[in-house]
């Protein structure tokens, strides 16, 4: 294999040879293929995408770049959750909890946050004390105990994912469907999953904003996950507007625990809910979605879904308390109120402002590395469709000072459009596709 003769194929238009796939890639993790040259290679994948086979070679390689869970011994089914990225995103934190308590066993491999999405991992940390850092032995006994566990990607687990994710990410290379497929897919294949159900986020707020093409996106993962033995399920859910009220990862975590006590968003629940019955379901724990759904909805009222998150909670060190009392998570100094200027109809509120907003504020990431702030972010009191008066509060500003607190209050402004009294907003549903082996379906409730 001669790395110049792979990348000009590729760039080329023609299909890689499975062998070819598997030489380039094996080279680079050697060191022998340059960073400029499978940034040349990413760039070509960008332009020309990669048939079934190439990418199932290439898949493979990622996956076994690291260790491959074996949980098979586990007495019931092992199923995770994984979102493409969004704003205001916090259904992990109530998902996992609440599909253990279904009956599965959920073993959740995070993110941080990337661009202007938020990431799972940063909000669990704004539990104090709370460790995402757990070594494999330590996430299969807590997933052993608790029936869920948390953590981050470690080394052991995709490591040329990492390799080929920090790359993307300065050599322009992020926004491209196989090279998302393989990534967040290589990760999941490697937990030793029974099956997986995915959330793949549209609009402004996602990584891709069309409908087409997150349906694409959505049939290539389930595809790459039933060629490895992984049955494979995929929501499309709506990312035109934040999911829930808050944005910003303590403020997410306080809404998400809300929901684990059979409160907060409606918008939030619908989808912890469905998502929960789809897991249940893809676990065999129930024989049919409205079953999984009834039983997630009676968890969630009768507390036992919270029940299990404080255990959570308390395996990866964290502190209790806050569960039990999410007044006691830590604070911005700074909060103020942003109202509207005009009576009328919220039309609009824009996930993207928001996202980069709270990152600005010191929500997220400019640097590989940096700290967070997690107290920072909005709490929204409205959404699309809500009727203001003027002068009625569109939702608070968190920051860390008053600087925070004047990008935040102009985000939050521009974020929030109010059209004339009885306009009707143009808001995608919030979950609009079902794409599983069998195909792409509309939605339906049922
Ligand atoms: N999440 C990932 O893990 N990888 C991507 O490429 C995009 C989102």
């Amino acid at each position: 294999m001669i790395p110049t003769r792979v990348i000009e194929d590729k760039r080329d238009g023609a299909e890689l040879r499975a062998e070819d796939v598997r030489s380039f890639l094996g080279a680079y993790l050697a060191g022998e293929v340059e960073e400029y040259q499978m940034a040349a290679f990413l760039m070509a994948v960008v332009f020309r995408g990669m048939t079934r086979a190439e990418l199932n070679a290439f898949v493979e390689v990622m996956i076994h770049s690291g260790a491959v869970l074996d949980l098979a011994d586990l007495p019931a089914p092992r199923i995770d959750k994984h979102s493409t990225g969004g704003v205001g995103d916090k259904v992990s934190l109530a998902l996992a909890p609440l599909a253990a308590e279904l009956g599965v066993y959920v073993p959740m491999m995070s993110g941080r946050g990337l661009g202007h999405t938020g990431g799972t991992l940063d909000k669990l940390e704004a539990i104090p004390g709370f460790r995402t850092d757990l070594g494999l032995a330590e996430f299969r006994a807590v997933l052993e105990q608790v029936g869920c566990a948390m953590m981050g990607q470690t080394r052991e687990i995709a490591p040329l994912d990492r390799r080929l994710y920090d790359l993307r990410s300065v050599s322009g290379t992020v926004p491209c469907i196989p090279l998302i497929a393989s990534s967040i897919m290589s990760k999941k294949l490697a937990e030793g999953l029974s099956a997986l159900v995915l959330d793949v986020k549209v609009g402004e707020g996602a990584f891709i904003a069309e409908e087409e093409r997150a349906q694409e996106l959505a049939s290539v993962m389930v595809s790459l996950g039933e060629d490895h033995g992984v049955p494979t399920t995929a929501l499309l859910t709506a990312m035109d507007r934040p999911l829930g009220r808050a944005v910003g990862n303590g403020l997410e975590t306080v809404e998400a625990l809300q929901c684990l006590r059979g409160r907060g968003p409606a918008d939030l629940r619908a989808l912890v809910v469905e998502l929960a019955a789809e897991m249940a379901l893809a676990g065999e724990a129930v024989g049919t979605v409205a079953e999984g759904r009834a039983r997630a909805e009676a968890a969630l009222d009768e507390g036992r879904a919270l029940s299990r998150m404080k255990r959570l909670v308390e395996a990866q060190g964290g502190d209790v308390s806050v569960v039990e009392d999410p007044r006691r998570m830590p604070r911005a100094p700074e909060v103020d109120m942003v109202v509207a200027g005009r009576a009328g109809v919220v039309t609009g509120v824009s996930p993207l402002t928001l996202g980069r907003a709270c990152v600005a504020m010191g929500g997220g990431r400019t640097r590989l590395g940096e700290s967070i702030d997690a107290r920072v972010g909005f709490v929204l009191a409205v959404a699309p469709g809500t009727e203001v008066a003027e002068g009625q509060s569109l939702g608070e500003v968190h920051a860390a000072d008053q600087e925070g607190l004047a990008w935040g209050r102009e985000a939050l402004r521009e974020a929030v459009t109010v059209g004339a009294p009885g306009d009707t907003p143009a808001v995608r549903p919030l979950i609009s596709h079902r794409v599983s082996a069998a195909g792409i379906e509309v939605w339906a409730p049922g």
